[in-house]
């Protein structure tokens, strides 16, 4: 189901600039879309016609399949949040706490609810050390994620955020972007606007690429960023990942599809290729020719002697500590890979980080020194703070921790909510062993 469709939209401000010049979109329930496009081509503006902020000068926007008028118009509103890009433009109150609570007390909330939606927005976004300071007195960074926080507690269906992760240190662009993928797990939309190439790649469902108030291209990140001709016509600045995938397949290194994450990027590599050249430390004195038992061992590959699990022979002979090559590898690195363990914290929803039995979590990361650890969403992040676990996985959770295992580590992952699910589902499509543990 559509839950905006505009066709033909236009929109000409007062002073006669056409910002928008006919535009064609349309977001379905659940969807995550990135909107990108150079400076001036259209994205605020097509995003103030989202909640009816401003109307249109030509074609037509229609909202959960309604026209905006008078009458739906608060309904839609409060339904469709939109985050502005400036949060000066939506900041107001004296101090963070009355900025929020503002919405929906405004909704007619009661007194408790209201304290209720704003307590869990400021645990969500862990901004609980701000509730008391003046807006006006944040960093820039912050002022964004207290303005995203507003919008939140307002419960829209549809959030619309300009550019969210603009001003934004790494720490703040990751939990903003898990944020909003545990709303879009709550079955929330997520539109965004940005100017990065490498997160619309990796983050979105479906990109629409805007220039001088058209859509220029929609479609996967997978088609678009697959597409250079597209990219260069449409002046966006190519992916990282995607930079690296063609010098690899250019050299018949890498093949298949154009990777839209690391772990996409490593499965590209043609492992074989790799394996001939490979250099693994010795464990012990080897000559050309020997049978080597390859092992992976603090996330490096390692031969000893031996002749059963994953197998090859050395091109030439090494001492132990020195490189080697190893050439005619049976079996896979696959087969060398750790255990991915999930703990299961109750989402915000759901009583937070206070509902955990800590001695539990303590047992599991304790049974297992070497693990590396890695916490994804808020309420496991605000755990692992308050058991004082140092976590090692930081960024980007589900992919690094696949990469970890595929070097031999042993994970355990701390997530909430419904991302839980997530986590384990990946984990389980790269076929790596996966416990999970509900607390
Ligand atoms: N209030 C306004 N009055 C007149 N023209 C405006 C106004 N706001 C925006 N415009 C013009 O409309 C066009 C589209 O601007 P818009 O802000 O929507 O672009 P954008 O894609 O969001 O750009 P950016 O990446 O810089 O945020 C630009 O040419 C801009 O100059
Ligand atoms: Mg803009």
């Amino acid at each position: 189901m559509n839950v905006i469709k505009t066709t033909g939209l236009e929109y000409t401000y007062p002073d006669n600039t056409t910002a928008l010049a006919g535009i064609n979109f349309e977001a379905k329930k659940g969807e995550k879309i990135a909107v990108l496009g150079p400076n001036g081509s259209g994205k605020t503006t097509l995003f103030y016609h989202f909640n009816g902020l401003i109307q249109p000068t030509g074609g037509e926007i229609k909202i959960f399949g309604e026209n905006i008028q008078k009458c739906n118009i608060d309904e839609i509103r409060r339904r469709v949040g939109l985050v502005f890009q400036n949060p000066d433009t939506q900041l107001f109150a004296h101090t963070v706490y009355e900025d929020i609570a503002f919405g929906p007390r405004n909704i007619g909330l009661s007194a408790i609810d209201v304290k209720s939606r704003v307590s869990q927005v400021l645990h969500r976004f862990d901004i609980e050390n701000l509730a008391g300071k003046n807006p006006a007195n944040l960093s820039g960074g912050q002022k964004k994620r207290v303005s995203i926080a507003g919008v939140v507690a307002m419960e829209p269906d549809v959030l619309v955020l300009d550019e969210p992760t603009s001003n934004m240190d790494a720490r703040g662009v990751t939990d903003t972007m898990e944020i909003l993928d545990e709303l879009k797990d709550e079955g929330k939309t997520i539109i965004i606007s940005t100017h990065d190439s490498d997160l619309a790649a990796s983050w979105a469902d479906r990109v629409y690429i805007l220039n001088r108030g058209r859509v220029f291209r929609s479609g996967t990140p997978g088609h678009i960023f697959a597409d250079e001709k597209l990219l260069a016509e449409a002046g966006l600045k190519h992916p990282v990942l995607v930079q690296t995938f063609r010098e690899f397949h250019a050299r018949g290194i890498s093949k298949g599809e154009v990777p839209l994450s690391v772990l996409d990027f490593m499965e590209s590599v043609d492992s074989l290729k790799v394996m001939d050249i490979r250099c693994a430390v010795a464990g012990c004195e080897i000559s050309a020719g020997d049978e080597v038992r390859l092992e992976l061992k603090d996330g490096m590959l390692v031969a000893g002697k031996g002749s059963n699990g994953v197998i090859g022979k050395a091109v030439f002979g090494a001492n132990k500590g020195e490189d080697l090559a190893v050439k005619d590898v049976e079996g896979t690195l696959g087969q060398l890979c750790g255990n991915i363990t999930v703990i299961r914290v109750p989402g915000i929803t759901e009583g937070g980080s206070r509902a955990v039995d800590m001695e539990k979590v303590l047992g599991v990361i304790n049974s297992n020194k070497n693990r590396k650890i890695g916490a994804m969403g808020t309420s496991a992040k605000v755990l692992a703070n308050k058991m004082g676990i140092k976590c090692d996985i930081e960024f980007d959770v589900i992919q690094s921790s696949i990469l970890a295992a595929l070097r031999g580590f042993d994970v355990t992952i701390l997530a909430s909510g419904g991302m839980g699910e997530r986590v384990i589902e990946k984990v389980r499509e790269k076929r790596i062993n996966c416990t999970s543990l509900v607390l």
